[in-house]
């Protein structure tokens, strides 16, 4: 099997966790966009009643165009489970989102939901996080600032830039700045270095967030027990 088809293992063995009655979390990517297609036939074929939250414009119109209620976060008391994909994880379930810039709307809703599942190939397990560059969401005000503060701490920053050359703008219309670390050995002292510089909204950097693994392998999809 190629990546495509073991995100498409892992995306439909999660999409078994849903029940009738749940308010999910849509997380946002080529894994989640299988798992969307997973969860809509069991709506049709078990006529289950359930609502979403998505992560994303682009989650959110392939489930609405799927048949899946979509609510806005501010609507909901509470999320019972949100799957979402990732681009590392490593034996902690410590991990890097932000592949498709919509790690801060991922990690609100990660954060709201009473469970979290991760759904990925076997290639985004890793020993060490950073070889995946950790994304940040910066606003433009001062955002060059914001720049050479990271340069300066050693982080190796760059802008994402799009195929023409320019800045990639997230939902929020902010940048987004890549962390290309290489190795990430503190990803706590990190986390807190990050979450106290003024201009950055978010980072990639999801810790302590996530229950349950499952990971798409040639052999199948497996689900993995935290260890923490
Ligand atoms: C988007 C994300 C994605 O979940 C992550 O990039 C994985 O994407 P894919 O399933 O396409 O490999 O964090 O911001």
């Amino acid at each position: 099997m190629n990546q495509s088809e073991l995100k498409k293992v892992a995306a439909e063995h999660a999409a078994e966790f849903v029940e009738d009655g749940m308010t999910l979390g849509l997380g946002t990517g080529s894994t989640v966009f299988f798992l969307v297609e997973a969860i809509a036939r069991r709506v049709k074929a078990e006529n289950l009643h359930i609502e979403a939250v998505a992560t994303s414009s682009r989650t959110a119109k392939q489930a609405s165009d799927l048949g899946i209620t979509m609510k806005d976060i501010n609507d909901v008391d509470h999320i019972d489970l949100c799957i979402d994909g990732a681009d590392e994880i490593d034996k902690h379930f410590q991990g890097i989102k932000g592949g498709g810039a919509a790690h801060t709307l991922e990690k609100m809703v990660a954060t709201t939901s009473r469970r979290n599942i991760w759904i990925v190939d076997e290639s985004k397990l890793v020993d060490t996080l950073g070889k995946f560059p950790l994304p940040t969401e910066v606003i433009p005000f001062g955002c060059e600032q914001v720049f050479h503060r990271l340069d300066a701490e050693g982080l190796h920053p760059q802008f994402r830039l799009d195929d023409q050359g320019q800045r990639v703008t997230t939902h929020n219309k902010n940048f987004v700045i890549d962390l290309h670390m290489g190795k990430i050995e503190h990803p706590h002292l990190l986390k807190q270095f990050l979450d106290g510089q003024v201009g950055i909204l978010e980072h990639g950097l999801f810790l302590d967030l996530v229950d349950t693994v499952v990971v798409g392998t040639q052999d199948g999809a497996k689900v993995l027990p935290a260890i923490r």
